[in-house]
């Protein structure tokens, strides 16, 4: 990988988050490398993925409003809504702004809030590592960081179901993609159990 990409998205970030969320990162890229060494997976590329996944957790919304004009995101899903823009416009600048163009690392980004069907082994270790870091906190979390080590794709679905849930108790609809990931999840695990 090359240290100069890397310096350059570590030096945006110092710049550009908050120490919570500068903490939480380099909390998901710890546990990314772990998870990437356990599961056979390049170190390097979830570095990448984890340092570039926040990037733009904490700007205003208003300046998210404006990129996702500019980006010409789909307004009825991004607009207003930090939640599920900062990955993608994370997707955008990481390609952009830091020359990335490993599609793997890209959509490791791009779908770490939501998941999806058929999530790649980079996607599905940055999308646990995002949710379990050291410094997270939440009811079944102990039981998910254990099954992270475990069981990859059993993790994922875990995740997904407890954040589909957590979202309906918030009144919130949950995001299409994380819904075709836990039918996806489901299947390939029962296909396993069954088979
Ligand atoms: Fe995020
Ligand atoms: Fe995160």
């Amino acid at each position: 990988m090359d240290y100069t990409v890397k310096n350059n998205i570590e030096k945006y970030i110092r710049e550009n988050l908050k120490e919570s969320r500068l903490k939480h990162t380099y909390g998901v890229a710890k546990i990314a490398v772990e998870l990437s060494e356990l599961y056979g997976s390049s170190v390097e590329k979830a570095e990448i993925a984890a340092l570039c996944h926040d990037m733009f957790k904490n700007i205003s919304i208003e300046a998210a409003n404006e990129l996702v004009k500019k980006y010409e995101l789909n307004e009825s899903v991004y607009l207003d809504n930090l939640n599920l823009s900062h990955s993608k416009l994370a997707e955008i600048a990481a390609r952009e702004r830091f020359g990335i163009d490993d599609r793997d690392i890209l959509n490791a980004i791009s779908y770490h809030t939501t998941g999806r069907f058929g999530m790649s082994t980079l996607e599905k270790i940055i999308f646990v590592a995002d949710g379990i870091e050291y410094g997270r906190n939440y009811p079944g979390i102990d039981e998910i960081r254990k099954k992270a080590f475990e069981n990859l794709d059993e993790a994922c679905l875990m995740l997904l179901e407890h954040t589909r849930d957590y979202l309906v108790s918030q009144g919130v609809s949950c995001h299409e993609d994380s819904l075709k990931g836990i039918e996806y999840f489901n299947k390939l695990l029962n296909r396993r159990n069954n088979g």
